[in-house]
């Protein structure tokens, strides 16, 4: 399993300070949010942060892009330092190019849906990705409960992956703590974001370790 902590929840006061807190704490990757206020009601961070935590982690910077029409932003974040980058089929016309743009730069890409998609909308990016985030909550914000329907979808992509014989990583989002990491593991995903349920504990280094003997 890989755990990408979500910076949503840190103290963006201290920002440096509590991406080492969860890289020391053991965190595989760094999950970074970004919310343009049109796409979900939210607004978060860009590009600009990004390129200045890059020089303060060696974690894979997993970035969420939660944005109307990515594709004006992707040469930003890939300069950023992005490691990964995640765009929801929803924000775009053009899904298979941007996906394409991604990889040709040498990242990771991930296509991401929204609870009320249906998996199936994914199917035909799979061969262009490195990675499905399903969303377990309504994108836009943390804190939210896990929605229980969106664990049929994951069980059908990984069915779907298997079948295919494709190499491409599950991941979820949202929601995901101590009580519902299990059903979602057993759903089949492999790649866990976790935002309150690793920056909002006392001790991030055992809610981490927690997670890893529940796999
Ligand atoms: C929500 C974000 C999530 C969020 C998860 O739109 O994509 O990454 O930070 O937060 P928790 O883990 O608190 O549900
Ligand atoms: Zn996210």
């Amino acid at each position: 399993m890989i755990i990408s902590p979500s910076l949503l929840a840190a103290d963006f006061s201290h920002l440096s300070a509590e991406v080492a807190r969860v890289e020391a704490a053991g965190a595989d990757w760094l999950h970074l949010d970004v919310m343009d206020g049109h796409f979900v009601p939210n607004i978060t961070f860009g590009a600009p942060v990004i390129g200045a935590l890059r020089p303060h982690s060696r974690l894979l910077f997993d970035v969420h892009l939660m944005i109307d029409r990515p594709e004006r932003y992707i040469a930003d974040f890939i300069k950023a330092g992005a490691d990964s980058i995640t765009v929801h089929i929803e924000s775009t016309q053009h899904p298979a190019a941007v996906l394409a743009a991604i990889k040709e730069a040498g990242l990771r890409a991930a296509v991401s849906l929204s609870p009320k998609t249906p998996i199936e909308a994914v199917f035909p990016l799979l061969p262009l990705c490195d990675m499905v985030l399903v969303m377990t909550v309504e994108p836009g914000f943390g804190g939210q409960k896990l929605i229980p329907e969106t664990l049929d979808k994951i069980k059908a992509l990984r069915a779907e992956i298997q079948k295919s014989d494709l190499n491409v990583d599950v991941q979820a989002d949202g929601g995901i703590n101590d009580t519902t990491l299990t059903d979602v593991l057993k759903a089949g995903v492999n790649v866990i974001v976790a935002g309150s349920s690793i920056f909002g504990a006392t001790d991030p280094a055992k809610a981490i370790a927690d997670m890893r003997a529940a796999e």
